[in-house]
C-alpha cells in the first residue's frame, strides 16, 4: 500500500533515496479485512483469532507464530497478514510479519509493496535483519520479505541461522507471524513450525480436503511443531448478510 511516487521529469535517479511516499490502497488484496474493513465482521473474526492466541499466552512472552496449510491457495497468505495486522492493532505491541515462503512469496504483493532484499539474505548472511525490516503500510505492523529469489529454498530455511533470527525477532517484536509454503508439497513448513513457539493450521471450510488437512496436521506433529488451532476460512452462512441476528453495526449518532 505504500508505493514509491512518480519521480518528476527532470528528478534525476540519485535524488530518489529521499523519495515521499504516498498510500495508494486500490491494489492491496481485497481480502485482507483488517486493512478494507476493520469495522467489518470478518475483521472482528480475525480479532476473536488473535484474542484466543493472546489469551494462550498469558505470561505475554514474545512469540513466533506460523501460519500454514496442506496445500496452496488455502489462505495462509491472507490469514497470516490479516492476524499480524490485527496483533498491530493491540496497544503498545509490536509485531512483524516475516515471508517465508521463498517459493511463491507473496505478502509484498498483497500489501502493493516492492519486492526488496529480505528473510532470504538475512539467512544467507548477506545482511543483518534490522536493516531489512520495513512498515508493512499498516499502523505499526514491519514486514520482513521473502528476500532475493533462491534455488534451494529447503536448504537455505534450514540454516542454523533461522533459529537465531527468530530469537532475534523476538527481542524487538511482541509477536512474529511467519507466513509459510503448504506442509504437504515441500518440508519448509515443517522446518519453520518446528522451529516457532506455536502453529497455526489454515483450513479453506467447503474446498480443503478433509484427508489432505488430517496429513498435514500428522507432518507438523511429527515434526514437533505446537498446533495451537485451526485456522477456518471461508465459512458461509455465519455472517450478518446472510444471518441479520449477527449484526451489530453501531448506532446512527443524533443530530
Ligand atoms: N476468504 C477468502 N475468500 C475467497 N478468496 C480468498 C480468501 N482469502 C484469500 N483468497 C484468495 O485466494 C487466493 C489464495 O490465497 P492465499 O492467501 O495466497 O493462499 P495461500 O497462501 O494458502 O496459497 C488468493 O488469490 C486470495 O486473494
Ligand atoms: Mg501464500
Amino acid at each position: 500500500m505504500f508505493r514509491r511516487k512518480k519521480p518528476a521529469a527532470d528528478q534525476q535517479p540519485e535524488d530518489l533515496d529521499q523519495d515521499v511516499v504516498v498510500v495508494v490502497d486500490q491494489s492491496v488484496n481485497p481480502y485482507l479485512v483488517m486493512f478494507h474493513e476493520p469495522a467489518g465482521f470478518r475483521a472482528e473474526q480475525v480479532r476473536a483469532v488473535r484474542n484466543r492466541l493472546v489469551a494462550m499466552n498469558p505470561d505475554g512472552e514474545p512469540k513466533t507464530l506460523v501460519v500454514t496449510s496442506a496445500v496452496r491457495g488455502e489462505g495462509k497468505s491472507v490469514s497470516a497478514l490479516n492476524l499480524a495486522m490485527a496483533f498491530a492493532e493491540l496497544e503498545r505491541q509490536r509485531v512483524v510479519i516475516v515471508d517465508a515462503d521463498l517459493r511463491r512469496p507473496s505478502c509484498e504483493r498483497y500489501l502493493n509493496l516492492n519486492a526488496e532484499p529480505g528473510l532470504s539474505d538475512v539467512l544467507m548472511g548477506r545482511a543483518p535483519v534490522d536493516r531489512l525490516l520495513r512498515p508493512a503500510g499498516y499502523r505499526q505492523l514491519m514486514l520482513l520479505g521473502a528476500g532475493t529469489r533462491v534455488d534451494n529454498p529447503a536448504e537455505v530455511l534450514s540454516s542454523s541461522r533461522l533459529d537465531q533470527l527468530l530469537q532475534r525477532l523476538k527481542e524487538t517484536f511482541q509477536y512474529v507471524v511467519i507466513d509459510t509454503p503448504p506442509v504437504l508439497p515441500s518440508t519448509d513448513a515443517g522446518v519453520l513450525a518446528a522451529a516457532a513457539d506455536g502453529t497455526l493450521l489454515v483450513v479453506r471450510l467447503e474446498r480443503s480436503l478433509k484427508k489432505q488437512s488430517r496429513d498435514a496436521t500428522r507432518v507438523l506433529q511429527d515434526m514437533g511443531a505446537n498446533l495451537m488451532g485451526t485456522y477456518v476460512t471461508e465459512v458461509r452462512g455465519q455472517d450478518p448478510e446472510s444471518d441479520r441476528r449477527l449484526a451489530y453495526e453501531a448506532e446512527p449518532a443524533e443530530d
